[in-house]
């Protein structure tokens, strides 16, 4: 479903206009509200801003600016084969700043690691040719990019493994977990639905991982991360967040064993540990990042399920997750603030959970490296949190979508063009190529279908109307 709103005739002044924003420029053609007041800029000046300086020389990454593209599956690798092609070449590019940082979307480790319809991967060598076309091109600009290691666990279906490429493989085979929980509805205890080669299906049972079995996860772990190397990456990011494999382990609702990685606290994150320092040894310094969702109760209930991941003690497992991470020289670790559920944000001007506040800013305290964060920031949420120094780094998801030039945007405090929901995930099996992936526009060019909102009407609007925006929110958002 599109949005209805027409930003047509919202969009700000293209930059062959710039007088537009010079200070006490009166006798624009535009309404007052397109250009950026003289003194009391809604963005601050860059100079004023961490966002637009370096990571500092302690940081084991070196960075220009605090701006990152967080993780995005997309579902266009090729079929059957699950490479990167041209439109990711493309899409990456055209997202890669000078001393910027990427993550590439979450990239299989395993043919057992695939839980979605043309998701990529890094454990063939054509995969890795194939991604070494898009790590070139992200040098060519002076960025950086990271490869985001995945394995969903018990997301996936038994069904992926009749996938030709997948079957053919004679490789373990999905789906498995910690313990074999059935992902179910938290409330009915009813089978969840995911999303297959075969349509929507039910969600079976996993299977348990056999303990003699661990050693080769954690290989396959390595694999892929030489890949990643021989591909050009600059680093790797463990995808411990959302639910998936790791955090299955993580959450004793998902991990029941009574083996050496179930049970005490140190048990349930000792695979993360495993992977971690595994990984370290064969990247080095400065070249492996991980990625935590950390929940916490609130009211006797956790404020967040992802995947309906239960837990009965976040806020000691997350602590003792994230102090463990200490012990190695990471990139950095990027906490989700728990913000965006994917359920709700087909409408960003209405979107209230723009405006809810941090929930993992207390692990600043306990993590003593750079620490990053993504989920439902709008620049100047970043800019607040990156200037009070709750954390170092900011992943921006939805709006990068959207916005290949959003670093430039938020230097300047240009319009954002408004993501498409409908094209997030149009998988290459289903037809999905550039729509809604390489084709939004630059600032500056046609909008064509798209249209652009102002960075401070962000979340502005409330649902039953009224528009809380101070007035400014023009559109029917
Ligand atoms: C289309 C889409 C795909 C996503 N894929 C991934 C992924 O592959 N790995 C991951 O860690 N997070 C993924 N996420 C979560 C994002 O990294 C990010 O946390 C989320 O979009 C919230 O940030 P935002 O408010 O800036 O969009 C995805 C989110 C979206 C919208």
């Amino acid at each position: 479903m599109r949005l209805e709103t027409d930003f047509q005739d919202l969009r700000p002044p293209r930059r062959s206009a710039p007088s537009d924003y010079a200070p006490g420029y009166t006798d624009s053609p535009c309404p007052p509200y397109y250009r950026l007041p003289p003194t009391t800029t809604a963005v601050p000046p860059p100079t004023k801003s961490a966002m637009f300086t370096p990571l500092p020389p302690t940081s084991h990454l070196s960075l220009a600016h605090r701006i990152v593209l967080a993780p995005l599956t997309r579902n266009r690798a090729t079929e059957p084969n699950l490479c990167p092609h041209h439109l990711h070449v493309q899409y990456y590019a055209s997202r890669a700043t000078a001393g910027g940082l990427l993550i590439t979307e979450a990239t299989c480790i395993s043919p057992e690691a695939v839980g979605y319809p043309s998701v990529p991967g890094i454990w063939t060598t054509e995969q890795a040719d194939s991604w070494r076309k898009v790590t070139d091109a992200v040098h060519a600009k002076g960025g950086k990019i990271f490869c985001q290691l995945w394995h969903v666990g018990r997301i996936s279906q038994p069904s992926f493994g009749t996938h030709p490429f997948l079957k053919r493989s004679g490789q373990p085979l999905p789906s498995v977990s910690a313990s074999n929980v059935q992902m179910v509805h938290p409330k009915t205890g009813k089978p969840l639905y995911t999303t297959t080669y075969q349509g929507r299906e039910e969600c079976a049972v996993p299977r348990a991982l056999l303990l003699e079995e661990m050693p080769r996860l954690v290989e396959d772990y390595n694999h892929a991360a030489r890949h990643c190397l021989a591909a050009g990456f600059d680093g790797v990011e463990v995808h411990a967040a959302h639910g998936y494999l790791i955090d299955q382990f993580i959450n004793d609702g998902t991990n029941q064993r009574t083996d050496k990685y179930g049970g005490s606290l140190e048990n349930r994150v000792r695979l993360l540990n495993e992977i971690v320092g595994s990984l370290c040894r064969i990247m080095g310094k400065g070249r492996v990042s991980v990625r935590l969702s950390p929940t916490t109760l609130v009211n006797g209930r956790q404020n967040q399920m992802y995947y309906a991941t239960r837990c009965s003690d976040p806020d000691l497992v997350y602590p003792h997750a994230v102090r463990s991470l200490n012990q190695y020289p990471l990139a950095y670790l990027l906490l989700t603030e728990p913000r965006w559920s994917g359920r709700d944000d087909g409408n960003p001007g209405t979107d209230q959970e723009f405006s809810k506040p941090l929930s993992n800013s207390k692990y600043r305290a306990m993590y003593q490296g750079t620490l990053m964060a993504g989920g439902g920031f709008t620049p100047a949420t970043a800019k607040a949190a990156l200037d009070a120094g709750v954390y170092d780094m900011i992943a921006f998801g939805r709006w990068y979508i959207s916005n290949p030039d959003l670093v430039e945007r938020l230097r300047h405090g240009h319009a954002l063009n408004v993501y498409e929901r409908e094209t997030f995930y149009t998988s290459t099996f289903e037809g999905g190529g550039a729509e809604g992936y390489t084709d939004y526009p630059l600032l500056g060019e046609p909008l064509g279908r798209y249209r652009t909102m102002e960075q401070v009407d962000i979340g502005r609007s409330r649902k039953s109307g009224g528009g809380g925006g101070g007035g400014q929110t023009r559109s029917k958002l």
